[in-house]
């Protein structure tokens, strides 16, 4: 097998889906594949000049790739029924696998994440799932399939040694259930692990995509933006910093590029790739944190080199840092 993976290197929202669809164009994949979460991401992408947003199933699926939601991953059925619909003609049954693994997100699942907590999760059940899951008194898709096929990712993976590979990450690694800044994380591996845990053969990986933003963003329950900088307000505004999940305005921060390199080391990561500069070029905002100080780059040059510089310095594993200015190109 060959392998690439897309990463989140933030809190989730760092543009994986606009990554992984640049890729589903540029290389022939055979499988599109999701490993972790579930209902919770909210990817965007733009197609045809349509505005798509997947949340369960694999960008893959936009653009006619067999499409597989693996074992890791949770999933409602009445929920997946609703995405297929709001995909239209984008969707198609036949390019859709469940890993009979894969747990079922019951309705007392929803209605429980609803009910609260600190955490301020999307209301999409994943926690109670996840808990039932290593509790060990989950239900799985193979227990009763439904309208999706049914399958074993060892099959899809392995049978044929000349699979290509896209591996879709969910959320990001500061979101991580062992990494991430718990309790303010989601539950599952949404990293690396991630990607192997659900069958992804080490030597078969080629290149990690790590996908962080030119400033940071998180969603949830913590007091995470500085609320007397008014720059964070205007990156919301110009970034359109809004959940495509749950619509929730997302916190903002300058870009911590100690943490960026951190996850990338630990993520393998080959290719970097940072979003969004045309936000930060048209606020004309060149700040970033570099180990727990606020530092202004003052220009678009500086800013870049910095990163690129620093990252490469940094991580071994790292043989480019791409940046992206558009939400249709990388
Ligand atoms: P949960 O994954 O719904 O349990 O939510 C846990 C935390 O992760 C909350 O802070 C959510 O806002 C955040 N989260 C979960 N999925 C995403 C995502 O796809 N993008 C951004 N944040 C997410
Ligand atoms: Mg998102």
């Amino acid at each position: 097998m060959k392998a690439d993976l897309v990463l989140g290197m933030g809190w989730g929202d760092e543009g994986k889906g606009k990554v992984t669809l640049h890729l589903l164009k540029k290389e022939k994949y055979d499988l599109c594949m999701r490993g972790n979460g579930g209902h919770n991401a909210g990817h965007t992408v733009y197609q045809d000049g349509n505005r798509l947003v997947t949340h369960a199933i694999p960008t893959g699926m936009i653009h006619g790739v067999q499409s597989l939601i693996g074992p890791g991953c949770v999933v409602n059925m009445d929920l997946l029924e609703r995405e297929a619909r709001e995909l239209g003609p984008y969707y198609h049954d036949e390019l859709l696998f469940i890993d009979g693994r894969a747990h079922i997100i019951g309705d007392n699942h929803i209605l429980e994440d609803r009910a609260g907590g600190q955490v301020g999760t999307t209301g999409r059940g994943n926690g109670p799932a996840y808990r039932d899951k290593y509790a060990r008194v989950g239900k799985r898709y193979g227990d009763n399939p439904g309208r999706w096929r049914s399958v074993d990712t060892y099959s899809l993976l392995y049978d044929d040694d000349d699979k290509n590979i896209l591996y879709e990450g969910a959320q990001g690694w500061w979101l991580d259930i062992d990494w991430g800044d718990y309790p303010w994380v989601t539950s599952s591996h949404c990293g690396l692990a991630g990607a192997i845990a659900s069958g992804i053969h080490i030597h078969g990986i080629r290149r990690v995509y790590g996908v962080a933003k030119g400033y940071d963003t998180y969603v949830g329950g913590r007091d995470w933006e500085d609320d007397g900088d008014e720059m964070m307000k205007k990156i919301r505004v110009a970034g359109h910093e809004f959940g495509a999940t749950t619509g929730r305005p997302r916190q903002v921060r300058y870009l911590d590029i100690s943490r960026l390199i951190k996850a990338c080391k630990m993520n393998c990561v080959t290719h970097l790739v940072v979003n969004k500069l045309d936000v930060l070029r048209e606020l004309n905002c060149w700040r970033v944190i570099w180990h727990d100080k606020l530092i202004d780059m003052k220009n678009e040059e500086r800013f870049r080199e910095t990163i690129r510089w620093e990252a490469i310095r940094e991580v071994d594993s790292l043989s480019e840092v791409i940046f992206s200015d558009s939400p249709e190109l990388v």
